[in-house]
């Protein structure tokens, strides 16, 4: 493979998930997003990189920020941004996802920027498609912008990822953040805990580098971040909590639980939040700690850097560069 010397770093086509992206590569990522954190905190946030270069954003589940960030980073590079409407199209008619992928490819897009409730679907659909696919959440799999931007976060907060005790906490099991954030965290050197009652972590948690906690005081002790996580009432299929009261009793962070952290311990949360179930309204508020706007701040950086590296690389792809 030829080098691309815009992204020596990154040379991949797609961006499906953050297992098996070397250290480097991710900082690659995180390295770029730094720089349009600062360009859009510019009165003019525009530049003209992507002119002439179009971005679908294909969403088969809801969101706000996901899609409003990818549709705000397109625009920001001056790509021609189309947020496909799944409820108004004819996959209401009975088009499949790959047939619909595949008529979307016709039009010529550079990327397509994909959501969908089925884990792999972005892998299926990115290897029928001759443009780059970026996953933006597949069912439980992998939503690895969103670990991207929690990275960038802690990078910009506490200097460096290696070393940081790391607690990530609730419904691990349906969780496409957290399996994101375990690969990252992991691979570069943070200490992954993972805080959750029995019924809400997968079986394979024994190979995943982490350590388990089923009680909040204990996983939390001396933690530098604690990142709470949504309970996803949309992917279960039978009762996986006792009732929403006890849920919040043993693992809705509150101060309490919050005290056995470091004094300045990160609070972190995904969006959208269940306040009362997971969080504590006060504590997701207290911004002397959480960061959860600051996430969402570096999202759209982190979506600009994706698409910018992303853009190139198929370029150099059908220039016969890489
Ligand atoms: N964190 C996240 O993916 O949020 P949305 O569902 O609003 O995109």
């Amino acid at each position: 493979m030829a080098t691309n010397p815009a992204n020596p770093n990154y040379q991949h086509r797609h961006l499906l998930g953050i297992e098996g992206l070397s250290r480097q590569e991710i900082t690659a990522l995180l390295d770029k997003s730094e720089q349009y954190v600062e360009q859009n905190r510019q009165a003019d946030k525009k530049v003209d990189l992507l002119r002439g270069r179009t971005v679908v954003n294909l969403f088969f589940e809801n969101s706000t920020r996901t899609l409003t960030s990818f549709e705000l980073a397109g625009m920001r590079l001056s790509a021609d941004v189309i947020n496909m409407s799944v409820a108004n199209s004819a996959i209401k008619k009975g088009e499949t996802l790959i047939d619909t992928a595949m008529t979307l490819n016709a039009m010529h897009p550079d990327i397509l920027v994909v959501r969908h409730g089925e884990s792999g679907a972005t892998q299926l659909l990115a290897e029928k498609v001759n443009c780059a696919v970026i996953n933006a959440g597949d069912g439980s799999h992998e939503h690895p912008t969103q670990a991207l931007l929690d990275a960038l976060t802690i990078r910009r907060r506490r200097g460096d990822l290696e070393g940081l005790v790391v607690a990530i906490c609730g419904d691990i099991v349906h969780s496409r953040v957290a399996r994101s954030n375990i690969h990252l965290l992991v691979t570069m050197g943070a200490r992954v805990r993972l805080v959750a009652p029995l019924t809400l972590l997968p079986s394979s948690v024994a190979q995943m580098g982490v350590e388990v906690f089923h009680d909040m005081k204990k996983g939390l002790e001396d933690c530098d971040i604690v990142m709470m996580l949504r309970l996803q009432n949309e992917r279960m299929d039978g009762n996986f909590i006792p009732s929403i009261r006890e849920y919040f009793l043993f693992f809705g962070l509150d101060y309490d639980k919050l005290s056995v952290a470091k004094p300045d311990a990160l609070i972190m949360h995904p969006g959208p939040a269940n306040r009362g179930v997971e969080i504590d309204s006060v504590v997701a508020d207290d911004f002397s700690r959480s960061v959860i706007r600051e996430q969402v701040e570096m999202g759209v950086a982190v979506r600009m850097a994706c698409l910018d590296i992303l853009a190139q690389n198929i370029q150099e792809e059908r220039l016969g560069n890489l």
